[in-house]
């Protein structure tokens, strides 16, 4: 398949484009776009053989369910069975925006979309052209996050196309996103509303709006192998570079000194060794591993990947490099990577989450 690479505005879409690709997506096809929190994989969320082409090209199991995306408070109706009383104030507050609820489904959505389940995620999203192409196609949009299954998630169009060439009918390059992280997920069909996925929206920013709200263990830490998350997607391998990594957490200077010691000894075993480090920690482990660098460089270049995801002083620039990070050290074949540990803010939850994936729970403390 020729995979179309389409460049749009990203604040004012051309309607041409989007009826193009609307087109494709009323037809049955499959269209990468961008939305606020990572790029998506759109087909027909009504359409069982759009949703089976979306989990054959992302080589996704099929019984991980897809969120159906809409443009208007209306088309829920169709969806969805019962809006509670939850939903309906996170509705409110936070839609058009980076969160999904889990709601219990209607006969109209195929159980290809939800992965057999009786409920179904629903996310209305704020990017313009995300907007502008559920409207102009004319029914909900499925889409999950538009990498390969298992990679880290899209947050550029260069990166859909690294996964998807070839795989899809066209792609919508509208620039980078803007959060880098997917959406919140919230189940509002139990007593208390559960939180199935931090992102964005964090789990105190909920507690303000409902009081109360449950955490699904899923979402925190390794999963036991005998329990079923809620969302069945939390149960797989995630967001992961293919060499081993390790984050490193406890006191800043502990954990900068862990790390230099860690790659020093790599570097000295003939490793190229990839780093995780913030624009304020960069300039210490440039000094501190000159001497390791320049004699493990033996004519080779690159051993050491210093990789900056952000700034400690604004946690959204970590949020959102945070997968452009990730995907950067595939590219420069390291074989071990350390990262620092990015707790706490309303973001920290969210980034740790995908961090400790990525690492496969692989966390030493200092
Ligand atoms: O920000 C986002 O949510 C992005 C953009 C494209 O909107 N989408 C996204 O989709 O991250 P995906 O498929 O990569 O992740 C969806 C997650 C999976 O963990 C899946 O198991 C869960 O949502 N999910 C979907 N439907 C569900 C349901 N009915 N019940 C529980 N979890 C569900
Ligand atoms: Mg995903």
């Amino acid at each position: 398949m020729n995979t179309q690479l389409i460049l749009i505005d990203k604040e004012a879409p051309s309607a041409a484009e989007i009826q193009a690709a609307a087109q494709i997506i009323r037809a049955g096809g499959l269209v990468a776009f961008p939305t606020e929190t990572v790029y998506g994989l759109g087909g027909n969320a009504l359409d069982p053989t759009a949703a089976a082409k979306i989990y054959a090209a992302k080589g996704r199991p099929s019984d991980n369910p897809l969120i159906a995306h809409i443009a208007d408070r209306e088309e829920l109706e169709e969806l969805v069975s019962e809006i509670p009383a939850a939903a309906e104030k996170l509705m409110d507050l936070y839609w058009p925006g980076p969160m999904t609820l889990v709601f219990p489904k209607t006969d109209k959505v195929p159980y290809g979309t939800t992965g057999g389940l009786e409920t179904v995620a629903v996310r209305m999203p704020s990017h313009p052209v995300a907007r502008a192409l559920i409207r102009a196609a004319g029914v909900p949009i499925a889409a999950p996050s538009a990498n390969l299954s298992g990679r880290p998630s899209p947050t550029k169009a260069e990166h859909v196309f690294e996964d998807m060439d070839g795989r899809i009918e066209m792609i919508l390059d509208g620039g980078e996103v803007g959060i880098g992280l997917e959406s919140t997920i919230i189940d509002v069909t139990g007593e208390v509303p559960s939180l199935l996925r931090p992102g964005f929206i964090s789990e105190e920013m909920l507690k303000d709006v409902l009081g109360q709200v449950e955490v699904d263990a899923a979402s925190v830490g390794p999963m036991d192998p005998e329990a079923q998350p809620k969302a069945p997607g939390m149960k797989y391998r995630h967001y992961a570079p293919k060499a081993d990594m390790t984050i490193i957490r406890g006191d800043q200077n502990q954990v900068i000194k862990t790390i230099c010691d860690k790659a020093e000894r790599a570097l000295g075993r003939g490793k190229k060794v990839g780093i995780v480090c913030t624009e304020e920690s960069l300039p210490v482990y440039e000094e501190r591993l000159q001497s390791a660098m320049t004699s493990a460089k033996a004519g080779e270049d690159d051993v050491l990947h210093l990789a900056v995801i952000g700034s400690r002083k604004d946690p959204s620039t970590i949020a959102h490099n945070l997968f452009d990070v990730l995907r950067s050290f595939d590219g420069m074949q390291v074989d071990r990577i350390y990262s620092e540990s990015f707790e706490g803010g309303q973001l920290g939850d969210a980034i740790m989450n995908r961090l400790k994936k990525a690492a496969g729970y692989h966390i030493v403390d200092v």
